[in-house]
């Protein structure tokens, strides 16, 4: 489908990518087969997002829950995650694509996480897509960072409790910017585990049953499709957002 109105699509879009697993079984292959097919999704869908325009592209990489998987997966997916970081490099650059992180990036193993801040640093002054990964993150664990910092502020006399409001929230998470217009979750999964819980409160939601292998352009346009196909009200009766919605 090329015939989408750009006035249409998400400025963001966040993406719960799921069913890596469970494709990889269905072909009868082990299950970090699935991981390495997703990795390649990842590029197809940054490269055509970039390509349409989008400000922002939110992928939920590695949660602060998928610890508890066994150590071998884990250990997978993190040497995954750095020759993706590696081997994407001149995708990103050509893509005009600025590749950011949120998360509790401490957590992750040394090798992965020098590349991550070499990739960072290496798309630092592109000005085409943000690609957000989020890794060991979690939206409850986010929100806790946020009131730490602002307890921190509160304790040291810069702010008042009564200061506090949704903006100087927002300011506090791991990266302000402008909230999801749309989410996607893949693998038919009707849950929004712990995702960017403050930022998909005006959200629209799209879950599809095709697993993270196998999400394509057809797949991503229908998401689209159905986005450009949604009134949103924020509540209200008709649009636009609120000016505190625009703002972020
Ligand atoms: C869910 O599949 C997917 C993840 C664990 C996160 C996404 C990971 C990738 C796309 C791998 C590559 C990522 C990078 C950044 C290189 P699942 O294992 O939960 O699937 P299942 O629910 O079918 O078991």
């Amino acid at each position: 489908m090329t015939d989408l109105d750009p006035a249409k699509l998400p400025r963001h879009l966040a993406i719960i990518m799921d069913g890596n697993g469970r494709w990889a079984q269905r072909q009868g292959l082990v299950r970090t087969s699935g991981h390495e097919r997703g990795a390649d999704t990842i590029r197809l869908i940054t490269t055509e997002c970039a390509k349409r325009g989008l400000e922002q592209l939110t992928l939920y990489a590695f949660s602060a829950e998928n610890w508890k998987r066994p150590r071998a997966e884990i250990q997978f997916l993190m040497r995954l995650l750095k020759k993706f970081l590696i081997r994407e490099r001149p995708t990103l650059m050509e893509n005009d694509v600025r590749l950011t992180a949120i998360g509790r990036l401490d957590d992750l193993p040394g090798p992965a996480r020098a590349e991550l801040d070499r990739s960072m640093q290496l798309t630092a002054g592109n000005g085409g897509l943000n690609l957000c990964l989020a890794l060991s993150y979690g939206g409850r664990a986010e929100i806790v960072d946020a009131a730490r910092a602002l307890a921190r502020e509160v304790a040291a006399g810069r702010m008042r409790p009564d200061d506090i409001d949704e903006e100087s929230i927002a300011q506090r998470l791991y990266q302000p910017g402008p909230d999801p217009d749309l989410l996607v979750r893949t693998a038919g999964e009707m849950r929004v585990s712990n995702f960017l819980l403050w930022q998909v409160s005006y959200a629209e939601i799209y879950v599809t049953d095709a697993c993270w292998p196998e999400f394509d352009l057809v797949e991503l346009h229908k998401a689209f499709a159905a986005y450009a196909g949604r009134t949103r009200k924020y509540g209200g009766l008709v649009d636009p957002a609120p000016a505190s919605l625009q703002r972020r």
